[in-house]
């Protein structure tokens, strides 16, 4: 069973990237939720790096269209971004080195960031960046 299922009524932005961005981010943490059974490390590491790649571009998406529209919440935004990145990356680099581990607790740990990033942070710039063309 999947960890996260996008639902528009859930997640939808009303932006269509970053709907898809959240899809595409959504398909990663769940192939690194399933990688994790196999205890492959090589397999687990690769999904780790390539949930991270995608969080960090479709971080940078959503500044940049944020940045275009003048958003007012984008200082707060941003923080919020790059705390998870800061966290996600201290865990990549210190998994790589052998110290530690992606554990269920990890990827749900990143489920529920999601949960409450995108319903509560994300669906506030729909009608700001609806409101300047961005749809
Ligand atoms: Fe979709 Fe602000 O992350």
């Amino acid at each position: 069973m999947a960890l996260i299922t996008w639902t528009r009524e859930q997640f939808g932005t009303n932006v269509s990237v970053h709907d898809q961005e959240h899809q595409s981010l959504f398909e990663r943490l769940n192939n690194l939720d399933s990688t994790l059974v196999s205890g492959d490390r090589g397999a687990i590491g690769a999904a780790l790096d390539s949930l991270i790649d995608v969080v960090a571009k479709h971080f940078a998406s959503e500044e940049a269209n944020m940045q275009k529209i003048g958003y007012p919440g984008l200082a707060a935004h941003k923080a919020a971004h790059d705390k998870l990145v800061e966290t996600c990356v201290d865990l990549q680099k210190k998994f790589h080195e052998g110290g530690a581990e992606v554990t269920p607790e990890t990827t749900a740990f990143v489920r529920d960031w999601l949960y409450n990033h995108i319903p509560n942070i994300d669906k506030a710039y729909g009608p700001h960046m609806n409101g300047k063309g961005i749809v």
